[in-house]
């Protein structure tokens, strides 16, 4: 008998819904929230709202493209956290309500551990990394470094101190004027400009941790005296301030990986999370196949998605390691 699993995605400002089927994925929508690009960042109130509006939708037309009717779903798996408080009630309220009137099993999902499972989604054919990996989370909410010995063996071994990677990439490009969220742009305005035409100063973080703070301050500073003197700085240098700042931000996680590779041995590297389709990020890794072997997952799966949240449900239904109504959404969720 196949097994069927709905995921439900709703931490941040994406609402998605999937039906993977044994592994495989048979529908994965996701619903992005324009309005945010208003305010050039996520607004958890309006996000919460935006979730209520289209939960059902998304999930009907998952189901529906599925090509399965609703009562044949085995488990309803759903992101517990980490993310957006108001977000994640949404969609946990709802997927214990789903699991409630089908009679099916309920799943909780860390959304970080789910970031780095999408690897073994079954449509990806790309070769699947093998245990022990290094797993390294970028997204706009989390930079981490964490030692994966199985599915569920999980350690983090390396975080920020204080903004995420994606967090830097969307902040300086609003410093930009550029729109949120400014990660794909700078990465796209990178490849026009010259990455060695600015030099900003690297954080000196000991061991794992990272921090950008640092970075992010001294980029504005710079920006800021340099519009000083000249008016149209940012719009005669956009391309070149991109390509320095996407240049200064790989190698700070190419040194930190590396620093990781050294001390834990490990030399399969899987990234998870928005950033890993950075271009940067790839072209840095594929210069250094003879130090690591990094996999990086299919497009679909970088930012949020239900598929990855799915795959999770499916091996944790595998293990029976269901989850309860009585537990609630938690926004500071561990790995
Ligand atoms: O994983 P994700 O969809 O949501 C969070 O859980 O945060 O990641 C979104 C982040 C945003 O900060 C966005 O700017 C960044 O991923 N991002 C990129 C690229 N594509 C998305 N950052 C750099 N280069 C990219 N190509
Ligand atoms: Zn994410």
């Amino acid at each position: 008998m196949p097994t069927y699993i709905l995921g439900i995605e709703s931490s941040c400002d994406d609402t998605s819904a999937s039906v993977l089927c044994d592994g495989k994925v048979l529908s994965n929508l996701v619903a992005n929230q324009e309005i945010h690009k208003t305010y050039g960042g996520v607004v958890p109130e309006l996000a919460s709202r935006a979730h209520q509006q289209n939960i059902i939708p998304v999930v009907n037309q998952a189901i529906s493209l599925a090509n399965i009717d609703k009562n044949q779903l085995n488990a309803i798996a759903y992101t517990r956290g980490p993310g957006l408080l108001g977000s994640l009630l949404v969609g946990s309220s709802f997927s214990k309500s789903l699991s409630m009137g089908l009679r099916v099993p309920l799943i909780e999902v860390n959304h970080m551990q789910a970031h780095l499972l999408a690897h073994f989604i079954k449509d990806c054919n790309k070769k699947k990394p093998k245990f022990p990996f290094l797993g390294i989370t970028i997204s706009g909410g989390h930079t981490q470094i964490v030692l994966v010995k199985d599915y569920f063996e999980m350690q983090v071994i390396g975080e920020t101190l204080d903004d995420a990677i994606g967090e830097t990439f969307d902040k300086c490009g609003k410093m930009m004027g550029l729109s949120y969220p400014a990660g794909p742009i700078i990465d796209k305005n990178s490849k026009l400009g010259n990455s060695l035409k600015f030099v900003f100063t690297k954080p000196k973080v000991e061991g794992l941790n990272f921090s950008f703070s640092g970075l992010k301050t001294g980029f504005l500073r710079f920006i800021e005296k340099e519009s000083k003197m000249k008016d149209d700085f940012i719009s005669n240098e956009v391309n070149n301030l991109c390509a320095s700042l996407q240049k200064t931000i790989v190698d700070i996680l190419f040194e930190k990986i590396t620093y990781a590779v050294k001390e834990t041995g490990i030399k399969n590297i899987v990234f998870g999370g928005g950033v890993s389709c950075n271009t940067g990020i790839i072209n840095k890794f594929n210069e250094n196949k003879n130090d690591f072997k990094a996999f990086f997952p299919k497009f679909e799966y970088t930012t949020d998605n239900a598929a990855m949240i799915a795959m999770v449900g499916y091996l944790k239904y595998k293990k029976n390691d269901f989850s309860s109504i009585r537990k609630g959404a938690n926004a500071r969720y561990k790995i």
